[in-house]
This record gives C-alpha cells, structure tokens and sequence, in this order.
C-alpha cells in the first residue's frame, strides 16, 4: 500500500457496522478469563511494621492458613526483606503469593536508614522485570513476576500519632508501592481513642504529603463500595486463627478475660473490610496499578537516565536505532577524551620525571665542581707549603753549607797552627 493510501486510511472516520448474524467474538472476554485462569495469577504483598505488630498472625487470618514463620528477634542491625512463595488455590484459580517480611523494622537505635532497604528491595524487582522486557528473548508469559503489588503498613495502636519513622518510610515509598495502611492490634485501643487516632493518622498523612492507595471509584460495579471504604481507612485490623465458640458457632476471635473479640464481626474491627477491599474487590487493580503506574514510573526514570527519550529536540520521534548511535557516539567520545587525558598525563609525568632527573645532575654537577674546587685550592695550599718546605730547606742546605765550609776552614787552620808551633820552637 501506498504511504498516501495508509494515511488516508487511517485518517477516515471508522464506519459503525451490523452484522448479518452472530459471529462469534462476543466470547473474547470468556477466552481471556480461560486464558488467565489456566495461566494462574500472582500476587505479592510486603508487609511493612514492628516486630510483633502481628503481620504474620494477619496473614494467615486473611488467607486463612498457616503460612511457615519465624520470630524475628529484637536484635537485626538492619533491616532485612524476607520474601517467602506459596501456591495457593480456590475453586481453579491457582494464586502464586509472595509475601514479604521487614524484618527487624524499627528495631535499630538509629532508624535514618531503615526504609532503604524496603526501597532497595521495591527496585531490585522492577530492575528484574526490566530486564527481562530488554531482553532479546523475553518470557514475559511465564516471568515469576516478584515486584510488590502493596504494602501493608503496620501502624502501632498508640493512641497518638504516626511515628516520624512511619511519615519518612511511607514518603520514601509512595512513589513506588500501593500503600494500604492499618493500624494493627486494633483490639488494644477503645472505640473512641480509635475513632480519634483514625482522624490523626489521615491529616498527618495528608499534610505529610503521603499517597495511600485509594480503592478506584471509576468502574461503576464498584465505585460505591470502594468510595465508601476510602473515608474508612486507616482499617483498623485484629488477627487470629485461634477459633472460640461464640452462641453455637466457632469464630476467629481473641479472647479475654472481659469478653471476646471477633475478627470478622465489622462492629468489632475492619477486617472483613480490608479483606474485602484488598483480595475480593481491588487485587486486580492492585496488580495493575503496580504495572502502570509505579512501573511505568521506575521504567521510564530508568530509560531516560540511559538517555532514551520519546522524541528529540524538534518533537520528532526518537529512534532506538538513533539513540543507540547517540549512546555509541557520547560513548566512544568519551572513551577517546579519557585515553587522550591518560596520554596528557603520562606525558606529564614523564616531563616532571625528566625535569626532576635534570634537576638532580645539575645538583650532582654542582657538587663535583664545588669539591673540585676545594680539591684546587687544597692542591695548592700543599704546592705552596711544599715550595716553602723546599725553600727553606735550601737555605737549610746553604747554611749548612757555610757552616761546613766554615768548620773545614777552621779545623784546617788548627791543624796548621801546632805545626807552626813546632817550627818556631825548632827556630
Ligand atoms: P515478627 O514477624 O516477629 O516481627 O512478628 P509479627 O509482626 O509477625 O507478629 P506475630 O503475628 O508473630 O504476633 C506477635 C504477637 O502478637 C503474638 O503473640 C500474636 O498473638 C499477637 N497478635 C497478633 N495479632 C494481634 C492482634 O490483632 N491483637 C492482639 N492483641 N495481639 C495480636
Ligand atoms: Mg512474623
């Protein structure tokens, strides 16, 4: 087809048509749900709180088991995320559920660094799924997909209000993370503390600018349970598996010695709420959520600091093809500016050690010429004094000299004289 023809094409009004009879694709909604269910679903929940808020007790009170546990102890120098899978399944919807423990949260002396492990934890499994859509040969279809869905944060049933650490560890993951929040224990605090501690937690977190999950009020099936669940959080949570008999029934419940507290009676805490909202009504939007919005986020900060972009300067599309070359090109360039300023500095080097070489003959020159020097004048010191010796040595010599001649002189004058002597005395 022509390019012209295509844009025509495409530019046409699409024509509404009836069918003469029934085709057929009215059953796509049906192949997709088959599709799903033989595929199966998974969901990953982070649960975020004290240790001994209750996060493993609510869990196996939601999905009604025994999920494998441990204490953690009071002891973790840092935080430490625990995921740990399960295959469930109900009628014959097979569920692969993540849940992932933040061990050690909030038991640190000094909390500044608490939430970077959450937020470590959160990217590593965007990063993973990343790259697997990058990859050449992607299998997306049976990808265990880990990256969190929600976090449920634990919050402590003071009475008061959110702790700083709390307002900081949501901050830093709302961007990230579907966050429900629920305040956990809900059964140690009365009904109007509990009411007024709701009210708090919402403002701080509004004025805060923290972003919880809102449950979708845009699909009208179920906008209105979802809109009134909204102004009902903080959900307010009690777990159990221990089960009491209340009248002639067995229920989940707490017991104490002034009454018992059932976790699935509304009048008595939000359970059924939260159970309602975050598996029954919203974990698909949860899921889908995670996708395209928080992903999307991470993915799209993600490619750009690689330098992909939608379109370039003059609003025209970007090509992969061109950012690559782009990439190539700032890449080799860089890698020549770099081999260029190693080469500058080997010069460099190689200069300051000539210069330092020639530096340290000139000393040596120096030196010898100043020794040479003092070696001359010594020289001729000696020379001197071995003139001076010789001279006086000569004149040594000369008088010595006379002073023989002299003594001869004189010996031969006395030896004459006796004779002299004997010969007057003979005359
Ligand atoms: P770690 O994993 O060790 O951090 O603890 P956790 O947060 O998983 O707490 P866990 O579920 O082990 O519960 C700790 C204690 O709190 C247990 O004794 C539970 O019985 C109790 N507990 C759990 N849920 C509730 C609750 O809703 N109300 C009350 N009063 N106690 C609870
Ligand atoms: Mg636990």
């Amino acid at each position: 087809m022509a390019a012209t023809d295509l844009e025509r094409f495409s530019n046409e009004e699409k024509r509404n048509l009836s069918l003469g009879g029934h085709v057929g694709f009215d059953s796509l909604p049906d192949q997709l749900v088959s599709k799903s269910v033989t595929q199966g679903f998974s969901f990953n929940i982070l649960c975020v709180g004290e240790t001994g808020i209750g996060k493993s007790t609510l869990m196996n009170t939601l999905f009604n088991t025994t999920f494998e546990t441990e204490e953690a102890s009071h002891y973790e120098s840092v935080v430490r995320l625990q995921p740990r899978t399960y295959d469930l399944q109900e009628s014959n919807v097979h569920l692969k559920l993540t849940i992932v423990d933040a061990v050690g949260f909030g038991d640190q002396i000094n909390k500044d660094e608490s939430y970077r492990p959450i937020v470590e934890y959160i990217d590593t499994q965007f990063e993973n799924y990343l790259q697997e859509e990058l990859k050449i040969r992607r299998s997306l279809f049976n990808y265990h997909d880990t990256r969190i869905h929600v976090c449920l944060y634990f919050i402590t049933p003071t009475g008061h209000s959110l702790k700083s650490l709390d307002l900081v560890t949501m901050k830093k993951l709302d961007s990230k993370v579907n966050i429900i929040p629920i305040i956990a224990k809900a059964d140690t605090i009365s009904k109007s503390e509990l009411h007024k501690f709701k009210i708090k937690i919402m403002s701080e977190l509004v004025s805060n600018g923290v972003q919880i999950y809102q449950f979708p009020t845009d699909d009208e099936a179920v906008a209105e349970i979802n809109s009134v669940m909204n102004a009902h959080l903080p959900f307010a949570v009690v777990g159990s598996t221990e089960e009491v008999k209340v009248g002639n029934k067995l229920v989940r419940a707490r017991q104490y010695p002034w009454g018992v507290v059932q976790v699935e009676n509304e009048s008595h805490c939000d359970f059924v709420k939260l159970r309602e909202m975050l598996i029954r009504v919203n974990m698909e939007d949860l899921r889908e959520q995670t996708h395209t919005r928080h992903y999307e986020l991470y993915r799209r900060c993600k490619l750009e600091e690689m330098g992909f972009k939608d379109t370039d300067p003059d609003n025209q599309p970007f090509s992969l093809q061109e950012t690559y070359e782009t990439k190539r090109k700032e890449f080799l360039g860089e890698l020549q500016r770099k081999e260029e300023e190693m080469r500058q500095m080997f010069v460099n080097k190689v200069k300051e050690t000539e210069a330092e070489l020639k530096e340290k003959e000139r000393e040596l020159h120096e030196k010898f010429e100043h020794l040479k020097r003092i070696h001359q004048e010594e020289k001729r010191k000696v020379e001197e004094k071995r003139r001076e010796l010789e001279e006086e040595m000569n004149a040594f010599n000369r008088r010595k000299v006379a002073v023989e001649t002299l003594q001869s002189q004189s010996l031969q004058a006395m030896s004459q004289q006796p004779l002299k002597k004997d010969k007057d005395k003979k005359n």
